[in-house]
């Protein structure tokens, strides 16, 4: 069904999250019929235009990245709920305008009061808006209205500053009016984790120490630092994307299942999930980690300039562009089982999969085959790209003597499902109309993800550029990354492997 009214206002109306995902998000909900009738778009950002004017900018907008065949008449409908307001984000004088634009659009009834908030800003400006918002009155819930406020990650830098935001935030908002959306869990292979453990009767009682040796979480990507080296210097491969997105992986891995499939009770199970991460010490965290940063080299025929020489980048800079990590969860489910982490920019194949590796079975009762033979026994959650699972099991090779091959069951979402089109926001949007969090993150999940990473960022900083490893565009990263887990007798799934 359609989402309730509301009106969307749009912090950041000009820039390019709005261009390239909002716009075509919203246009893909409404083409499906997912938007209200009482519906409208204010675009606030700072350079005053006249309405009309940024209207026939998103035009282009959607012309340029609209993820299907844009429909001329749905087009002109969402085009026809624009209107805008122009001002700086810390003047008390946007608020004003803003409020005024926002009741003259609710006085005929048709958005119910209803307000969504969406941050498409840097995120030094997350806190200044909810505050200016609640200062002026626009996110007080009165009337049956409600009022919220979405914004995306980074939620702050580290863990101090991360509760600082939070403490901000809660100051002004309730928790149940901030959205902070992780765009990982609007991955439909992200939220199918949940259905694969707790809609199967088959998963659970081997999802556990007794029957799991370990857990593998890569998240490996061709693109390089580009044009981002700003943003990227001082953040770094494991704030941009591990006590975010692969905590996201690890924590519906790992959590416990949920009393009910509400936002409280699924959230609430993450959170604890990640809180059982061990707190290491600082020499463990060097013994547990690698970090390394890329040379010039190439991925395909594309040339990549080495990390420390791209645009915005410190000549000298320590910052890494791959990190690994071991991590520990200390609960009964799965003490024991370590979780590796990956990710990395510039490697050779951008690949996103997750690697349950079973116990292989206690003894070779195959007189003629070592247990080294015998192949993995493992579950392959592939996230992107060629979405879909794989269960890893050996089979008897036809022929009088034993021998065996590791083959594959498969299941591939392209055989089952045509997937429309999508920028990944839809469902996100959508969820946050109708008031459903279970797909955004709570205040202490994002705290949960930030405490167990912290050892790994203070360490790292005060080794320097002691430790930090180098590896070539182009190819699948440093080395010293297998050594982590070859201290432990173990390997990396191969980011070639099917
Ligand atoms: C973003 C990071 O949050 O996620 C980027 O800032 C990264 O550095 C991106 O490239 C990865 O997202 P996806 O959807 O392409 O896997």
């Amino acid at each position: 069904p359609a989402a309730p009214p509301c009106s969307f206002v749009i912090f950041g109306a000009s820039g390019d999250l709005t261009r390239r995902l909002l716009l075509p998000a919203l246009y893909n909900l409404a083409a499906t019929g997912l938007l209200s009738e009482g519906f409208s778009i204010v675009g606030v950002a700072r350079h005053d235009q006249p309405p009309e004017e940024f209207r026939l900018q998103l035009q282009d907008s959607l012309k340029e990245f609209a993820t299907q065949a844009v429909d001329p008449e749905t087009a002109q409908w969402l085009l026809s709920c624009v209107t805008y307001v122009s001002g700086d984000f810390d003047n008390d004088e946007t608020y004003a305008k803003l409020g005024r634009e926002l009741d003259r659009i609710e006085q005929n009834g048709r958005t119910k009061g209803n307000r969504l908030f969406y941050c498409a800003t840097p995120p030094a400006a997350f806190a200044p808006i909810a505050q200016h918002l609640a200062k002026a009155g626009l996110t007080r819930e009165e009337n049956g209205a409600w009022r919220r406020v979405i914004i995306e990650k980074p939620f702050g830098t580290d863990l101090e500053s991360a509760r600082e935001l939070n403490r901000k935030l809660l100051a002004v908002l309730k928790e149940d009016q901030i959205f902070r959306m992780d765009h990982y869990l609007g991955k439909e292979t992200v939220q199918n984790i949940l259905i694969l453990r707790f809609a199967n009767g088959l998963f659970e009682p081997v999802w556990n120490r007794n029957h799991i040796d370990h857990v593998q979480i890569t998240v490996a990507e061709t693109v390089d630092v580009g044009t981002r080296g700003k943003f990227y210097d001082v953040t770094g491969a494991l704030r941009d994307m591990v006590p975010n997105h692969l905590f996201q992986l690890l924590s519906l891995v790992a959590m416990e299942p949920p009393s009910r499939f509400d936002a409280n009770a699924v959230r609430s199970e993450k959170a604890e999930a990640l809180d059982s991460i061990r707190q290491v010490t600082e020499k463990e965290a060097i013994a547990m980690s690698v970090r390394a940063q890329y040379r010039g080299g190439y991925v395909g025929d594309r040339e990549i300039t080495s990390y420390r020489k791209s645009p915005d980048v410190m000549p000298g800079s320590t910052t890494e562009t791959f990190a690994a990590l071991k991590l520990e969860v200390d609960n009964w489910r799965w003490a024991g089982v370590p979780f590796y982490l990956r990710t990395g920019k510039a490697l050779n194949k951008r690949r996103s999969e997750i690697v349950i590796k079973f116990k292989n079975a206690p003894v070779s009762m195959f007189r003629n085959l070592s247990m080294d033979e015998l192949g993995d026994n493992d579950l392959v959650i592939r996230i992107q790209p060629d979405e879909g699972m794989v269960l890893h099991f050996n089979a008897k090779v036809p022929g009088p003597e034993i021998q065996t091959v590791p083959v594959g069951m498969t299941f591939q979402y392209k055989d089952y499902f045509e997937a429309a089109p999508a920028t990944g926001y839809e469902t996100l949007i959508y969820d946050c109309m109708v008031g459903d969090a279970i797909l955004y993150q709570r205040a202490d999940g994002v705290e949960a993800g930030w405490r167990a990473v912290q050892p790994f960022l203070d360490a790292w900083e005060k080794a320097g550029p002691m430790g930090m490893h180098t590896y070539e565009a182009g190819s699948d990263g440093p080395e010293a990354s297998e050594h982590l887990l070859e201290k432990d007798g173990r390997t990396w799934r191969s980011l070639y492997n099917g």
